[in-house]
């Protein structure tokens, strides 16, 4: 009896550890046909073209033009005076496609902008920062992608 007590508690022990590693985040992506999911974002002009008219339909209500001001005040701009850029591409859009940590206004894309228009609103979002905040940027995205993607969480 007191053994299979200890076998049931065993096993759910590893249901349990089983379950929580099921809800780490996956930063993995399964990129849809015709987008790029390679990170840092490349910025091509075409992506930038599209991701400026996204970007007025889609975020400005609350955010403001990129270089600012900002139209709600929790909405923070996403120029080079505010901290947008000190995040990797990656979180960036996972956050826009299911909100950022905490969110209490930021509404989740997913469902709304595809893979690729994602990709785009982020392309348009750095072409408005400086050469050197995008190339800063693209080093923590780069670094993101060696610690996170390739080695993993755990
Ligand atoms: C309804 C208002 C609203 C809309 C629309 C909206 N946001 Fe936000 N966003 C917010 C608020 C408010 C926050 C701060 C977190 C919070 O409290 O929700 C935020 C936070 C963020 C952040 C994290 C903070 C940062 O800059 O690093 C990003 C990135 C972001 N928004 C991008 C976008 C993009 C891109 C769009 C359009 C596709 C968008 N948001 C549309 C309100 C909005």
């Amino acid at each position: 009896m007191q053994r299979s007590v200890a076998a049931m508690v065993l096993l759910l022990a590893v249901v349990i550890v089983a379950a929580c590693a099921d809800n780490s985040i996956d930063t993995r992506v399964e990129p849809q046909s015709g987008s790029s999911l390679t990170f840092p974002v490349e910025l091509t002009d075409a992506r930038i073209q599209a991701g400026e008219s996204l970007y007025a339909d889609n975020c400005s209500a609350c955010h403001g033009p990129v270089n600012g001001p900002t139209v709600l005040d929790s909405a923070p701009i996403h120029s080079d005076a505010g901290h947008t850029w000190h995040h990797p591409d990656r979180l960036l859009r996972q956050w826009i496609l299911d909100k950022p940590p905490l969110a209490t206004l930021m509404p989740a894309f997913r469902g709304t902008l595809s893979d690729e228009q994602v990709m785009q609103v982020l392309a348009y979002i750095k072409s408005q920062w400086l050469p050197e905040i995008q190339t800063r940027q693209n080093e923590v995205s780069v670094q993101y992608e060696v610690q996170v993607v390739e080695f993993g969480t755990k």
